[in-house]
């Protein structure tokens, strides 16, 4: 697994994983070289056995101020067609695909800016635990511009219609409790409660079986997309196979034993 990066820093707690974007300078405005950089080290942490959660974050004061307008926005321009073809793609894929697909539970810790893609990038996180002092917004509108890329099509499909546009056509900023009030993030705390609020949620998470937290994501993101009947078939066939790989259900026969109780506790785990 690489562990140094260019635009990326990333820090390992035991079975916590952090990756920050690090260009804080320029207020971690996401760069062609950041966007290789996600791609990769996502395509990596899904087979780094010592990782079972992750954590998204910013460098210094502010989680993401956006698409780099200079670097990707401008000098872009001047690249031939297949990179730009090739640093699209990887865009749009790992604030999606990639994200969603990771085994791993991913959450966004954010403060400060977090601006334009970086609400993608918020979406694609499976949770996103924010500061009070965060603010989201959509500012292309005051460029003359508007939310390109995969910005409006993921945030059109995530977003009712009346709160996204707000944004969308005003360019005004969003507080951190509007955003957790519409959706956009899970849940926001006092700044100084950031770091204990993410840490003790990821280490909450890792306490889990990786096979059950795998199978929440999978079950879930594949329910978003398809009919309840495809969703209930996709649930069945997930559950077949967390059966199979665990040898039984050991979670159920300790409650069974009484050893367990699952509002209060999580299953002993076996090596996994
Ligand atoms: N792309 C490229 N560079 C950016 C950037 C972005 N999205 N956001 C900030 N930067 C750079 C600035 O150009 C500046 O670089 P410099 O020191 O080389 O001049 C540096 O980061 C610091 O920015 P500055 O504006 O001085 O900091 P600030 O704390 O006063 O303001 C922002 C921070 C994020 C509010 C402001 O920089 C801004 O409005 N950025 C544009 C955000 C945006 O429109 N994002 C949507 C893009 S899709």
């Amino acid at each position: 697994m690489t562990e140094t990066f260019e635009t990326l820093l990333l820090t390992r707690n035991g079975p916590v994983t952090t990756v920050a974007f690090n260009r804080p300078e320029k207020r971690n405005a996401m760069s062609p070289q950041l966007h290789r950089e996600m791609f990769q080290v996502l395509t990596e942490l899904r087979y780094d056995k010592q990782t079972k959660v992750v954590i998204l974050t910013g460098a210094g004061d502010n989680f993401c101020a956006g698409q780099d307008l200079k670097q990707y926005g401008l000098e872009m321009e001047s690249q031939p067609e297949w990179v730009k073809d090739e640093i699209r793609d990887k865009v749009r894929r790992w604030r999606t695909e990639l994200l969603r697909s990771l085994p791993q539970p991913i959450i966004a810790r954010i403060m400060g800016w977090c601006l334009g893609g970086a609400l993608t990038v918020t979406v694609g996180c499976d949770v996103a635990i924010a500061a009070d002092d965060a603010k989201f917004g959509l500012p292309e509108v005051n460029f003359g511009h508007f939310p390109a890329g995969e910005t409006t099509p993921i945030l059109a499909n995530y977003l009712q219609s009346k709160h996204g546009l707000y944004y969308a056509l005003s360019g005004k900023m969003m507080p951190a409790a509007e955003a957790a009030r519409i959706g956009l993030i899970s849940r926001v705390v006092p700044r100084a409660e950031l770091d204990q609020e993410v840490n003790e949620f990821a280490q909450c998470l890792a306490e889990k079986s990786a096979r059950a937290l795998r199978a929440v994501k999978e079950t879930w993101y594949s329910s978003m997309k398809a009919s309840p009947d495809v969703g209930f078939m996709i649930s069945n066939f997930v559950s077949d196979r967390i059966i199979r790989e665990q040898g039984g259900r050991p979670g159920l026969e300790q409650f069974v034993e009484k050893k367990l109780r699952p509002m209060s506790g999580t299953m002993k785990l076996e090596k996994e």
